[in-house]
């Protein structure tokens, strides 16, 4: 007894004493939804065939005119791929790339888009909104992340979307506070500083759509672009924007309680969503991050003794892409449980009957073809 107390008595010492980088607050989850029905459990995303294993790094989101592909990877470049090869388009940033200490100036492209005009439109985590010439690799600046939006800067520029005539784009700001690179720091702490953002390319005004949101990531327009939609990742929920109409500025909830939370949300042919996630809600199971969610004294703990690093490794790997109804139903999911071939998957492209899926982290893109599933 008094031997264990001793043993103790320096442990809980360490334990004051230790910083803690989060000040994390109280949250509270419903239950999950019970993986049955469309979210059954399944290993069609096991079919999908890895690509460049091992040529590119992080290829966080995809897209593609004609038959050429386009991603952003963790070394700050964009590339373009070709005939079954790779080439080094261009860098928004500046080397040295590679560590924690280089991503600010290495800059980290993340979403991607095509714009009406034929360019590529890429946000940067760190250097904010860009435009790039797909074939000659110019980069221009449209909206620097220094420039202060409602007398705040833009910490982590996240992902946008651009309306058909090329007007407008709405983009993430994920948080004022944290960067990219201190994503697990985000989540964990459940920071509620992110905004929707909406850039006016012919005034070059932005207006702050919403705020308070707690690490929004993907921004998807709706087909008819009366509505934007955004992940709201630590919240495990989407909501919806409305960009026209009587409801103009107002929003509410598109899909609650998601079974994981969501990343990047881009359009599936059937005329809904896919919806990957970066993390999943096992129902049945256990679901760490929502027990740690009601129980900030365990996140102080854990964040004072361990590092990102270590504490990503400790999430469990699932990959689970969602496809949604255009009302926010569930269609179909995909799953690879552990992640045996699809591992962190940050986004579904879908072209030509195949989903391309990109990775914040993985060495490689998948390419799924749906006429097999
Ligand atoms: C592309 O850029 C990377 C990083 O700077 C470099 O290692 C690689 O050799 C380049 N590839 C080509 C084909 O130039
Ligand atoms: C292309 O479209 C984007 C988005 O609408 C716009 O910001 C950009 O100025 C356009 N570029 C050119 C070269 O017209």
């Amino acid at each position: 007894m008094a031997l264990a107390f001793l043993l103790l008595v320096p442990v809980l010492a360490a334990l004051l004493i230790l910083e803690c980088p989060i000040d994390p607050s109280y949250m509270s989850f419903q239950e999950p939804p019970l993986m049955t029905g469309a979210l059954e459990v399944n290993l069609k995303l096991r079919q999908a065939e890895r690509l460049f294993e091992g040529e590119l790094v992080g290829p966080e989101s995809i897209v593609n005119i004609g038959d050429v592909l386009y991603t952003g990877t963790a070394d700050g470049l964009i590339l373009k791929i070709q005939d079954g090869k790779i080439h080094n388009l261009t860098r928004i940033g500046k080397p040295p790339c590679g560590t924690r200490e280089d991503e600010p100036t290495c800059g980290r492209p993340l979403g991607i888009r095509v714009s009406p005009n034929g360019t590529l439109l890429v946000a940067d985590a760190y250097y904010g909104l860009y435009e790039v010439n797909p074939d000659t690799g110019e980069v221009s600046l449209i909206l620097s992340s220094e420039t202060p939006i409602k007398g705040r800067k833009m910490g982590f520029v996240n992902d946008l979307t651009v309306t058909r005539d090329g007007r407008k784009i709405y983009f993430t700001d994920s948080s004022s506070k944290w960067q990219r690179r201190d994503f697990t720091l985000l989540v964990m702490e459940g920071k509620d500083d992110g905004r929707l953002l909406e850039y006016d390319t012919v005034t070059k005004e932005v207006k702050v759509l919403l705020d308070g949101l707690r690490f929004p990531n993907g921004v998807q327009l709706s087909p008819n672009e009366d509505y934007v939609l955004v992940a709201e990742t630590t919240m495990a929920r989407i909501r919806r924007c409305y960009t026209s109409g009587l409801t103009k500025g107002g929003a509410d909830m598109f899909a609650e309680n998601l079974p994981g939370f969501p990343d990047n949300i881009r359009p599936s042919s059937s005329g809904g969503y896919w919806i990957v996630m970066s993390a999943i809600r096992p129902n049945p199971g256990f679901s760490t991050i929502d027990f740690v969610a009601e129980r900030p004294w365990i996140k102080k703990i854990v964040f004072k003794l361990l590092n990102q690093e270590t504490v990503m490794k400790l999430v469990p790997k699932y990959s689970l892409v969602l496809e949604l109804n255009e009302d926010g139903s569930y269609k179909r999911s995909f799953h690879d449980p552990h992640g045996m071939v699809v591992a962190h998957p940050s986004e579904a492209h879908e072209h030509d009957g195949h989903l391309y899926l990109g990775s914040f982290r993985s060495p490689f893109i998948c390419k799924l073809n749906l006429k097999d599933i």
